[in-house]
Parts: structure tokens; C-alpha cells; sequence
């Protein structure tokens, strides 16, 4: 049972608090809480507790964390008074009983299923007549370099402890222990972020390529995992410092897009109609002046009005670069639940992205979209999911590519004009994902891409890596090419020369991996680069294939099922990786912990 994680503390509380009755009702209703109705009721003592104040609440939400003992105390206190107060709001402004409430059970505990997908068409405007398809000319390529997730812990100490309770060790916290078993190198460590060093020798192979890569793009999150300690000072530094070493390093123009971690508290990203004093404008007051030289003063100016997004013609090209901030569709930035009315288009994202296609096609340039988190990862809320991609399937032939971060990985999603039949022939877009530099999932990487110099299209992937586990990483990284995607899965799908990666090269891919498990595990193993392979059997590469057939979120196989996303959210299996990986202990991964704990106490 759960009684036995609420001692004599806990009694404490409830004197020191007004509504002592109703920290009775939420402990009573949590301890009840085992699936999606149980959950729901779970939320009016919650609402009650919100309605006496965000101190009430954060204390409430901090014991529980620390009683659980499912993270160390200081990082219960710092998670809980980071997002209590977030919660708090929400919990003030729905009814604990309606569909933004289902929506918030999913997020924070799991075991709630999202409700369908609201119908709601995005405005669009007429598709031009006429053919737009274009072929690649096969004749000349530039390079563009992908980096992504690089997660600088500016607080990186050589010589701490490497082998730490918490989700990232190499720095001193203030209950480190004075011995140390495991010292940092000074290169990183896979269970530490990356020290500032890292990051320089990733940009320098960039800067040594013999390639002509023309710029760069930087898909999101710059700041450690340490989200219980995060504050604005440090965000707004480590932004800082990481666009000056972007500059300094690189010869070439960079893109880069805003991640979940770069904000404060983490994931925090309220709409601009939200009544708050915790706004985040200042992460983007933050990156446009700092950005203007790579995205020019009138970029500079969207990333400021426009919620961190921006468009930008790539130098000497008719390529238009999208970059687009994907947060207001996480669902772990817990603003979002914060009404009753459906708000189909938060801080109007889908709206900028539809009015730069829209331009970019009228012009007759190509487009590239940037950004942070995929767009058909369960992360995702499957409504906005859903709304993007109907503008995909309306500006496809305008679209020549598409890349984000986030899940750290080297992975791909499809856009089919027909999810329930895919095939080469429907398949309109697709999105490549970048690795992290981030050692923690793997080993760090970037990736390279051919660009066809006239349709923009992606000739070539090849994606670049240093082995961590190899003797000289600590001495000097080395970075070497780890496999080139024509090269290696061409041939599986009958590829021909000139021909680009286009969406119907992929989709065929996911038909050699089914055919051929050789392929298969090796995608598997150069998902982390070979640093962090998790064995994956029948049933996981049908989970893994249909994900990479799912650009929305509603049409991939990791959709919670009750039991389920606890237990994959719980153990470290080759599932749980998207949910877990990116986001560092959070109030929702402590909280399904200790439900699922809880199921696993009573269950039969
Ligand atoms: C915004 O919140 C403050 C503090 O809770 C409140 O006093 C004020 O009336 C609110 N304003 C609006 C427009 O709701
Ligand atoms: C990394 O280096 C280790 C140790 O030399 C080696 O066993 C491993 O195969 C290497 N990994 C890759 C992906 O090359
Ligand atoms: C299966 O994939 C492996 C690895 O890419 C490749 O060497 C082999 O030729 C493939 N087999 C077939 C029948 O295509
Ligand atoms: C994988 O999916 C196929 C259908 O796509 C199904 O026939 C098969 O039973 C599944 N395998 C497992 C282990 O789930």
C-alpha cells in the first residue's frame, strides 16, 4: 500500500496548513487514483487545494514527491516550486471535469488516453493550378550541417562524481558526497551533460569539413538537464553564451530554433493571453537581438513578436527557412491546460508557419521547416499535431524539408496523404531528426546533409560522431563519419543515382526494415549511435516502424493504453525513451512513477 510513504512529515503539513482536509482529500484521492476516472477525481481536492494559494499547493506537491522517494529532496522542492505554481493556475481556471482536464490527467499522470482529435480545419489558402513538382538536377550538391541538443552544463566539473543519483552528475550539487567513485573526464561522460569543451570540438569538425557547407541549423536546447535548479539568470546566460560560441566557432551562418529546455521554469512557455507574471518573452527578447546576425534585424523581430519563430531566405538561394517554436503543442508545457475553450492555434505558431508557405510559394522559393520537438511524437497534443499536418498536405510541393531535435535521436517520420494506406506514392513529406551532442543518449553526433543546389531536396544524409567509449575521447575528440544513408540503405531500396532521399525513399525504407531484421538493428543500433542500444524485439520494431509512418501524433503506436504508459514511462525499455530522455526528472515522470508504483502494490 501507499499509506506507509506519508510519516510524521506529512502530519506537519496538514497543521501548518489551513486546508488540512483538503491535503486529507487529495492524499485520500491519490492513493484511489489507479485509472482515468479515479484520476479526474483526483483533480477537484487538487482544485480546492489551488483555490487557497500556490504555496499550499507546492508544499503539497513537494511532500509528496519527497515522501515517494522516487527523486532526491532538493529535487522534489526545486520541481515542485517551479510548476506548482503553473498547475495551481490551471487548476483555477477549468473544470475538473472537462475535456482540458482529460487532457491534463494525460499529461501528468499517465493512464488518462487524450481525447480525440477536436475537428477544426486550419485556414488555407487555394492550392495554385498548375504542376508545382520539381526534380532534382543531380548536378551539384551544397552541404548543410544539423546539430541539436547540445544541453551545455556550463557548471561541468572535471573530477566530480560521474555516477550520481541524479539525472545528471558531473558537477557539484549541494548533497554531493566529498568521495568520489567515478571522476569526470574533461571531455563528458553518458550520464552527464555536455561540458562547454564538447560543444567546441563538434563545431571545430564542423568548421575542418572539406565540404562546402553553405550554414548551419541548430534545432533547440541549449540548457542542462538539471530542471529542478534552472532559473532565468542561468537560461538567459547559457542562451548567451552558446550563441557566442556559435559565432566564434562557426564561419557559417546559423538557424537555430527554441527548445523546451530554453526557458525557465523548463517547458514554460504560457500564451500570450495567459494572465501571468511568469511570461517567457524574454527568452525570445533574448535570442532575436543575439540571432539578427545569422537571421538579419527583420528575423530578429519575428523571433521577438512572434513567439520565437522566425523565416529567413537562406544566403544566395531561393530557399526559405522556417523556424518555428513547437512548445505551445507540448505537452509537458503544463500553460497550456489552462482553459475550457479549445485554442486551436496557440500564440497563432500554425498561422506564421501558413503565411511563410504561403509567401514562399507564391515567390516560387522552397521551403525548409525548423524545429524543436517532432511533430508525431506522443509528446505532441494530437490536436495541433493534427492541425500541422494538414498544412504539410497543403504545401507539400513547397515543403523540401523538414528537421527538429528533441527525442535525441537519429530518426524519421513520414507524411502520408493517406495514413491509413501508406505508401510510396502518398507519402508527401518527411522529417529527419537530428542526434543530440548531449552524451546521455548516446554517443554524441551531428548530421551533414547533401542539398540539391536547385530544388533544395536532400541528396545525401551522413551523420558524424565521436565514441565516447574510445581511449582518445578524453584527450582530444575525434569526430569521424558514422554512415552515409545513401550508402547504406540506397541499395536496400533500389535507389538510384540522382535520385533524392524524398519521402517515397523512406517509406520504403520502413518496408526493407520490416523485410529485413540485418537492416532493422542496424537503424536500431545508429539510433544512438551505437552509445545507448536498447535491444529491440518483434514487437518494439513494429512500435518503432509505425512511428516512423506517423508524422501525427494521434497515428503512432506509442498512444497511452491504460497499464501501459506507466509501465513503459516506469522501465527504461526501448519505449519510454521519447517520453523520458529529453525531459530530466519533471512533476509528470514523478508522478506516473509513483502511480505506477502504486498499481503495482495493488495490483492482484
Ligand atoms: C490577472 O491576475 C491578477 C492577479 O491574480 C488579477 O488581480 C487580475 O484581475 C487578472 N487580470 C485579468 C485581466 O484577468
Ligand atoms: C566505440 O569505441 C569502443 C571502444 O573502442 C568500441 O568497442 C565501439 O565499437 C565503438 N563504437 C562505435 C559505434 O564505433
Ligand atoms: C539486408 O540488410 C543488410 C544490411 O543493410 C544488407 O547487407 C543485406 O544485403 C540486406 N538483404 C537483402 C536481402 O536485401
Ligand atoms: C507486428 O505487426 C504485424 C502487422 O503489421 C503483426 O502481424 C505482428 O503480429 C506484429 N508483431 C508483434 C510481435 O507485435
Amino acid at each position: 500500500m501507499y499509506k506507509h510513504l506519508f510519516p510524521a512529515a506529512l502530519v506537519l503539513l496538514f497543521v501548518r496548513l489551513a486546508g488540512g482536509t483538503i491535503v486529507d482529500d487529495v492524499l485520500d484521492a491519490l492513493q484511489k487514483a489507479v485509472d482515468c476516472t479515479s484520476r479526474h477525481a483526483l483533480l477537484h481536492p487538487l482544485q480546492a487545494l489551488a483555490h487557497l494559494g500556490n504555496d499550499a499547493f507546492v508544499d503539497l506537491l513537494s511532500t509528496i514527491c519527497i515522501q515517494s522517494g522516487e527523486e532526491d529532496p532538493d529535487v522534489c522542492t526545486g520541481i515542485s516550486s517551479a510548476v506548482g505554481p503553473i498547475i495551481a493556475h490551471d487548476m483555477r481556471q477549468i473544470s475538473p471535469d472537462g475535456r482540458t482536464a482529460t487532457r491534463l490527467c494525460d499529461a501528468l499522470f499517465g493512464l488518462c488516453d487524450p481525447p480525440p482529435v477536436m475537428e477544426f480545419q486550419v485556414p488555407l489558402p487555394p492550392a495554385p493550378h498548375g504542376p508545382t513538382k520539381r526534380f532534382p538536377s543531380g548536378k551539384k550538391v551544397f552541404q548543410v550541417a544539423h546539430i541539436s541538443d547540445v544541453h551545455i552544463d556550463h557548471e561541468y566539473t572535471v573530477g566530480a562524481e560521474a555516477d550520481c543519483s541524479k539525472n545528471i552528475c558531473c558537477r557539484v550539487f549541494d548533497d554531493s558526497l566529498p568521495q568520489v567513485s567515478e571522476p569526470a573526464g574533461p571531455n563528458g561522460n553518458s550520464k552527464c551533460d555536455s561540458p562547454v569543451g564538447l560543444a567546441d570540438s563538434m563545431l571545430e569538425a564542423i568548421n575542418d569539413l572539406k565540404d562546402d557547407v553553405k550554414f548551419a541549423i541548430f534545432t533547440g536546447d541549449v540548457v542542462e538537464g538539471a530542471t529542478w535548479l534552472v532559473d532565468r539568470p542561468e537560461v538567459t546566460n547559457d542562451l548567451h553564451e552558446f550563441n557566442t560560441q556559435l559565432a566564434s566557432k562557426l564561419s557559417i551562418p546559423v538557424f537555430p530554433a527554441i527548445g523546451n529546455h530554453d526557458s525557465a521554469p523548463v517547458n514554460s512557455f504560457p500564451r500570450s493571453t495567459t494572465n501571468t507574471t511568469i511570461d517567457s518573452q524574454w527568452v525570445f527578447d533574448t535570442q532575436g537581438p543575439d540571432w539578427a546576425q545569422w537571421v538579419h534585424p527583420e528575423g530578429a523581430q519575428q523571433v521577438i513578436h512572434a513567439s520565437g519563430s522566425y523565416s529567413v531566405i537562406a544566403p544566395g538561394s531561393h530557399l526559405k527557412v522556417i523556424s518555428i517554436n513547437t512548445q505551445y503543442w507540448y505537452k509537458q508545457n503544463l500553460w497550456i491546460y489552462d482553459s475550457d475553450t479549445p485554442q486551436p492555434d496557440p500564440n497563432g505558431i500554425l498561422k506564421f508557419l501558413t503565411d511563410k508557405l504561403a509567401s514562399a510559394e507564391r515567390a516560387g522559393q522552397r521551403a525548409w521547416i525548423i524545429g524543436h520537438i517532432p511533430i508525431g511524437k506522443e509528446d505532441i497534443v494530437e490536436d495541433q499535431s493534427n492541425y500541422y499536418d494538414q498544412i504539410v498536405q497543403r504545401f507539400h510541393a513547397a515543403i523540401a524539408g523538414q528537421f527538429f531535435g528533441h527525442s535525441h535521436k537519429d530518426q524519421f517520420e513520414i507524411a502520408y496523404s493517406d495514413y491509413n494506406h501508406p505508401s510510396a506514392l502518398n507519402a508527401v513529406s518527411v522529417a529527419l531528426i537530428g542526434p543530440a551532442l548531449t552524451p546521455t543518449s548516446g554517443n554524441p553526433a551531428f548530421k551533414l546533409y547533401d542539398v540539391d543546389l536547385d530544388t533544395y531536396e536532400i541528396m545525401d544524409v551522413r551523420v558524424y560522431f565521436t565514441n565516447i567509449s574510445d581511449p582518445s575521447f578524453q584527450s582530444k575528440p575525434q569526430w569521424d563519419l558514422y554512415y552515409s544513408a545513401r550508402d547504406s540503405y540506397g541499395p536496400l531500396v533500389n535507389l538510384q543515382p540522382g535520385q533524392p532521399l524524398n519521402p517515397a525513399f523512406w517509406h520504403g525504407l520502413t518496408e526493407a526494415f520490416r523485410a529485413n531484421e540485418t537492416a532493422f538493428q542496424l537503424f536500431n543500433t545508429r539510433i544512438s549511435r551505437g552509445g545507448a542500444v536498447s535491444p529491440c524485439d518483434a514487437s518494439c520494431k513494429n512500435v518503432t516502424i509505425c512511428d516512423m509512418s506517423a508524422f501525427r501524433s494521434e497515428n503512432n503506436c506509442d498512444s497511452p493504453t491504460p497499464g501501459l504508459n506507466l509501465r513503459r514511462r516506469a522501465n527504461d525499455d526501448a519505449n519510454t525513451r521519447d517520453v523520458s530522455e529529453c525531459g530530466g526528472p519533471s512533476i509528470s515522470s514523478i508522478f506516473s512513477r509513483i502511480v505506477a508504483k502504486q498499481l503495482k502494490t495493488t495490483a492482484p
